[in-house]
């Protein structure tokens, strides 16, 4: 669908690459030519996601906490000596947990808001500063979720999403003098095995509300991956401050209180 050298030997960074949604957008940017950099914690899982996407292009693996900022400096440091510049940011790493606000401890909040909002912004300061600004020029992609009407039973990232797609469109305006491009990709359910870490109770509310989204499927991580790659390329070159959602209609339709039903049903802590 997109020419094969679309991001040929551009420098591009997917946190949580080595899983889910992030393994497919850097599959996607392998197969166009990019170079592409995967972070997250786990170094095994990294280790063996980048053997694996080594058969579709030059794929390179660096363990980073986004919500640790002295890891944040080594991996700039380490990508300075290695690249010397970075073409393009995706921020996808990030997490949560299901739970009502009445039962959510103060910790757990703190916690998701820690990495899904704070660990965003480390990563957007981090590259910005040290590559986009001076280069005068980079793309940020960040991935949010369907929050649009709130986030009965993930409250806590609802929160940090909209915190995310708010610092989209002041980091836009702020860098746009710097030729930096700010967009988020706001995906509703996406099939991948982060799902699969539900308890079988969501999991299976999950199967029965697959056919009632209006498109009557959940999204595949290729849907998302070809949204972030139109966003990160030239195609898009008028677009920042935007939120695109890839949600088969979500935001717009659907019960968002089944979440919250199901976990008050099952008495979840
Ligand atoms: N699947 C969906 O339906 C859906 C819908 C909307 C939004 N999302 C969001 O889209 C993103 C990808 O989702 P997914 O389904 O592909 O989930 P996933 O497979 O669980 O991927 C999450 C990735 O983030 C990394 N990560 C988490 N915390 C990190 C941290 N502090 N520092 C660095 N890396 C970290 C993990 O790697 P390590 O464990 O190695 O750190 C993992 O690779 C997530 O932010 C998710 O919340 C997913």
């Amino acid at each position: 669908m997109f020419s094969s050298d679309l991001f040929l030997n551009k420098i591009v960074i997917v946190t949580g690459g080595r899983s889910g949604i992030g393994f497919s957008i850097s599959k996607l940017f392998l197969k166009l030519g990019a170079k592409v950099i995967i972070a997250s914690r786990s170094e095994s899982q990294i280790k063996k996601a980048v053997k694996e996407l080594s058969s579709y292009g030059k794929s390179y693996g660096h363990q980073c906490d986004i919500r640790d900022l002295e890891s944040l400096n080594k991996f700039s440091d380490w990508l300075k000596n290695k690249f010397k510049m970075v073409d393009v940011l995706i921020n996808n790493a990030g997490g949560q947990f299901p739970s009502t606000v009445k039962t959510m401890s103060p910790k757990g909040w703190n916690a998701v808001i820690n990495n899904n909002l704070n660990g965003t912004f480390n990563m957007c300061h981090t590259i910005g500063n040290n590559f986009f600004i001076p280069q005068k020029k980079g793309v940020i992609i960040n991935i949010t979720a369907n929050i649009s009407r709130g986030f009965p039973g993930m409250s806590h990232t609802g929160a940090a999403r909209a915190g995310v797609e708010n610092l989209t469109k002041s980091l836009a305006q702020e860098w746009a003098e710097y030729k930096i491009r700010v967009n988020t990709v706001a995906p509703g359910t996406i099939t991948t095995v982060g799902l699969e870490s539900y308890p079988e109770e969501i999991r299976k509310l999950l199967k029965a509300s697959e056919q009632k989204n209006l498109m009557k499927r959940f999204g595949n991580p290729d849907d998302v991956a070809f949204a972030v790659a139109f966003l990160a390329s030239p195609m898009s070159d008028y677009i920042s401050g935007v939120t695109l959602p890839v949600d088969g209609l979500e935001h717009l339709a659907g019960d968002r209180m089944e979440l919250y039903n199901t976990l008050k049903k099952y008495n979840f802590k």
